[in-house]
């Protein structure tokens, strides 16, 4: 393709934002506009942002705002604002900068090219952030993706229906709707045979995979009737794609984590042997806040129960800290969670205020020194599982992918004997972890086997046994 410009697209957020951002990447691309890491070249900036935490809009804000300089010079750029903030704030946002061309909220991907000929045939502030309750069911146009990728996000569902009181998520992209399974699987169908190896299924909630545990007046609806089935009947349908490796996903909420999820992620053979499980707090009083519909008992019971089936899989999980009202005696018993489950992973935030969610209107909040010192205490204890999880792989052969070549010489740090003749490659164990090892035979997409040799914080060292 002659390509008439550059576009360039910063993302913000979580996974389902960066396989919305490909999808943008993908529509430019196919009005003319090939990708570019360089935001000196760009003809079209796009900022995909996120609302979670104000620091995520915040940042957002910032990066837009350096963009004001650069259309200064360059008076044809075109600037855009897309995600969860655009759906927030629709056309308020040009009130904070009036530099910026459009306004694109979660669900308008399909009228982009329409948005930017407006503003081609001369139009000002463009804003498209309509309810976000339709769900964009075509795939991308995958010639114009980067084709180096072994491993790819799909989402299969949109939006959420759960309401935790602190979360903004249901505000911006509305309520839950599910593709259906033949849309998902021909997607993958396309990426393996593109030799994608490893695909990871986003959703808010995948327990919930399409419409599951919905009641209407005479009790549980059929999904089948639908043309749409369980979240393990579709990991089984996934499980068969030939050239498909690995099957990951997330998030999956522990008030409907189903015994049926567990034996599919102990039976099929692709998927991955870990769960991310995201717990938000120890405190029964704080869950029940928060409208979570569990507590600590029902949460560690699961977690029990997934153990007894699936020895060694890899566990994370979320925690919010300094949610409003939160005592001492609360926070203790998220971190009495922490030492009982010993996750091997944690993502951990300190609670932030968001429009539209209750929570910001709960009395006692927070103050912010109170949150970051509960963060830093939290923090500190999980380092200490982290690194007992990475040190528990040592000595054990671990099967895995490789995703390419490292750049940082961490043999170095090692201080072992170094073999600089042979290249640096990276890769991740089924349980997520990364691995780094000399090889100068495998290549990206091949799953191999490593003798792990040593533990650091973050990653593992090891040595290429054979390649499968
Ligand atoms: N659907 C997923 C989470 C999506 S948001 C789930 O229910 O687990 C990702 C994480 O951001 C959440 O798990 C939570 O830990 C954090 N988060 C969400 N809203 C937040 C807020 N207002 N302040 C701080 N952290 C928040
Ligand atoms: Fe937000 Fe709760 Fe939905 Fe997760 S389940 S996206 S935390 S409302
Ligand atoms: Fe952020 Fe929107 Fe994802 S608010 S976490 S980008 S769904």
């Amino acid at each position: 393709m002659n390509y008439r410009g550059y576009a360039y697209v910063y993302t913000i957020g979580c996974q389902m934002n960066s396989y919305d951002s490909e999808k943008i990447a993908a529509i430019l691309g196919s009005l003319g506009y090939a990708k570019t890491d360089q935001l000196e070249k760009a003809d079209i900036v796009v900022c995909n942002t996120c609302s979670i935490r104000e620091k995520a809009q915040e940042k957002a804000f910032s990066f837009l705002g350096t963009v004001a300089g650069k259309k200064r010079k360059r008076p044809g750029l075109i600037s855009i604002m897309s995600g969860c903030v655009a759906q927030q704030e629709g056309e308020n946002v040009f009130k904070r900068i009036p530099h910026l061309d459009i306004v694109m909220g979660t669900q308008a991907f399909s009228r982009l090219p329409a948005l930017i000929s407006k503003v081609q045939s001369g139009m000002r502030h463009v804003s498209d952030t309509d309810e976000p309750n339709e769900i964009f069911e075509s795939m991308p146009d995958f010639t114009t993706l980067d084709r180096e990728k072994i491993s790819r996000f799909v989402t299969i569902m949109q939006g959420c229906n759960n309401f935790c009181t602190y979360c903004v998520v249901p505000h911006v992209r509305g309520r839950e709707r599910s593709r259906t399974p033949q849309n998902i699987v021909e997607e993958i169908t396309v990426l393996a045979e593109s030799g994608v190896k490893e695909v990871t299924l986003l959703g808010q909630n995948v327990n919930s995979y399409g419409g599951y545990g919905e009641e209407d007046g005479r009790g549980k609806i059929d999904l089948h009737t639908r043309g749409l089935c369980t979240f393990p009947e579709l990991l089984e349908k996934i499980n068969e794609i030939e050239g498909i490796e690995r099957i990951r996903f997330a998030t999956s909420h522990p008030k409907n984590i189903s015994d049926e999820l567990i034996f599919a992620i102990r039976d099929l053979k692709k998927v991955c042997n870990q769960l991310h499980l995201p717990v938000q707090s120890g405190s029964n009083a704080i869950l029940k806040k928060m409208n979570r519909g569990y507590t600590r008992e029902s949460y560690l019971e699961r977690i029990a129960t997934l153990r007894s089936h699936c020895p060694g899989v890899g566990l994370s999980s979320d925690m919010i800290v300094g949610f409003p009202s939160e005592s001492r005696q609360d926070f203790d018993q998220t971190l009495d969670l922490i030492k009982r489950v010993e996750f091997d992973g944690l993502f951990a935030f300190s609670y932030s205020d968001r429009p539209n969610a209750p929570a910001s209107k709960f009395p006692s909040p927070l103050s912010e020194e109170e949150k970051m010192e509960r963060l830093n205490e939290l923090l500190s204890l999980q380092e200490h599982y982290t690194e007992k999880s990475n040190l528990a792989s040592v000595g054990k052969v671990e099967s895995v992918l490789v995703e390419g070549r490292s750049m940082k010489n961490r043999h170095a740090e090692a201080e072992m004997p170094s073999e600089p003749q042979l290249p640096q490659m990276t890769g991740r164990t089924e349980s997520g972890k990364i691995v780094h090892f000399h090889a100068d035979n495998t290549e990206p997409g091949e799953l191999v086997d490593i003798y792990i040799e040593h533990a650091y914080p973050h990653s593992l060292w090891g040595r290429l046994l054979k390649n499968r």
